[in-house]
This record gives C-alpha cells, structure tokens and sequence, in this order.
C-alpha cells in the first residue's frame, strides 16, 4: 500500500518528534503492510520554500537507506501544502507535488468566512498546472455544512483524500458522516493516515484502523482507495475513473 499523506519526517512540523520516531513509524507501516510513504510535513508560509525543500532532502537523506533496509519501506518527497491567497502566489508548485507528480496534496483552512473561495482557489490551481487532492475534506467545517460544495469540488475535477481514522470517528460526528457519504457516493480517491506518530488516533497503522469500515465496503472499493488510486498518484498516472453520485446531507 501507498500512504500519501503523512507527517514521518522528524522535527519538521508537528509529526514525529525524532529520528527513532521516524523509524518508528516505518516499522509500524511495515507491519500494516505499507511499503510507500510519501512525506508530506506541513507547507504553510509560502516565504520558506527553499527551506523547506532542503529540511525535507535532509531528513528524507537521513532515513531513506536504513527504512528500505530495515523495513522495506520507501520514502517519497511531498508536502502537505496549506493554500491561502499568498500561497497562491508561489512561482513553482512542482517542488511541493506527490512524489514530482501533477498532483499536489492541498490543505485549505478548517473554516473560512466566505467558503465559496474554495472553488476560485481550487481553479486557480489546475489554472497552475497541478492537480489538487484535497487533504481531508471531511474535516472543513463549511463542507461538512454545505455538501453542495463538495458534489461542486468533485465536479471541477479536484481529488479527494479522507483520512482513515475520520471514518472511525476519531474527528467527530460531522467527520465521520461526510466521510461516509463521500465513501459510499464513490468520491474517496485516497485513504491516507494522516500519520503523526506511530500508533493510536494519528497513527500510521492503516490495516488495524481499516477494520472500523471493512465489513461494511466491499474489497475492490478498499483496494481501489487504499492502494490502485495511491499508487497512481505515486507514479504521475491519470486516475482511473470512477462513477460518482452526489452526496446529501441528511
Ligand atoms: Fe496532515
């Protein structure tokens, strides 16, 4: 399996505290039969770009040899990439991509006062060149309001990445029904871990908290989240497509 969103680089953002915690995670993402990471420490001030792209080479340096060793386990070069108007303005996106692919892990802001803006934003970045692939819809709160907004994301073309543990309720109720509404429509492209630490809530163990929806999904449609759609993004393919209904709110 891919995971394209995790925060495994040590002393970077919020995500691992240090370089055990780091391998730490390989294992645990060995053992949920995880073999490609992509790196994704959180981007948000778009003045610190080039050092943010020489933190992540350094970090990614200093696991990279002993985690496919010791583990099996890949690392890939991503960001998790916070969009507001001044990020917006960056020159160049591709350092900031999945793995130098087209696609580019978007965060937008939990709330927004006019949360119409997402649409404009979302343009704006296929008008650049990428691919967005919305970081955990499910836990922006004007989506989780106005399921509108996400059928009208959905059909400008932007790509979705729920994050596993939303699904086990982890992030709330509000979370844990759009997520649902999203998986059962067919509009999940990813299911990514989101991973801070190596176990619990924000954890990287994908398999152990997949148990919480596998009984109710049926095996190709977790295959297709969990590792065909993953691994296309990992590769810089085009997205096999899929057939989406829209969501309701209930
Ligand atoms: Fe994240």
């Amino acid at each position: 399996m891919v995971d394209i969103h995790t925060h495994i680089l040590f002393e970077v953002d919020d995500g691992a505290e240090s370089r055990e915690e780091s391998l730490m995670m390989c294992q645990i993402a060995q053992e949920n039969n995880i073999d490609a990471i992509i790196t994704t420490s959180h981007f948000v001030d778009v003045r610190t770009a080039r050092e943010y792209v020489s933190t992540r080479q350094d970090r990614i340096d200093s696991l990279k040899e002993e985690a496919a060793r010791r583990f099996g386990v890949q690392l890939y070069p991503g960001a998790e990439v916070h969009i507001t108007q001044s990020m917006l303005e960056l020159e160049d996106f591709s350092p900031f991509t999945l793995n130098h692919s087209r696609y580019l892990l978007a965060e937008f802001p939990f709330r927004l006062d006019h949360p119409q803006i997402i649409l404009d934003q979302v343009d704006q970045l296929f008008d650049r060149g990428v691919v967005p692939v919305l970081a955990h819809p499910e836990r922006l709160i004007y989506l989780q309001k106005d399921y509108g907004l996400v059928n009208e994301l959905n059909d400008m073309g932007a790509l979705f990445q729920v994050t596993l543990s939303s699904l086990a309720g982890n992030f709330g109720r509000e979370a844990l029904w759009l997520s649902m509404a999203m998986v059962q429509a067919n509009m999940v492209d990813c299911l990514a871990s989101d991973a801070h630490r190596p176990v619990g809530h924000r954890g990287i163990d994908l398999l152990d908290q997949a148990v919480y929806i596998r009984p109710s999904l049926p095996d190709y449609l977790m295959h297709r989240m969990l590792v065909e759609t993953p691994t296309q993004i990992l590769n810089n393919q085009a997205i096999s497509s899929r057939r989406v209904d829209p969501i309701f709110r209930r």
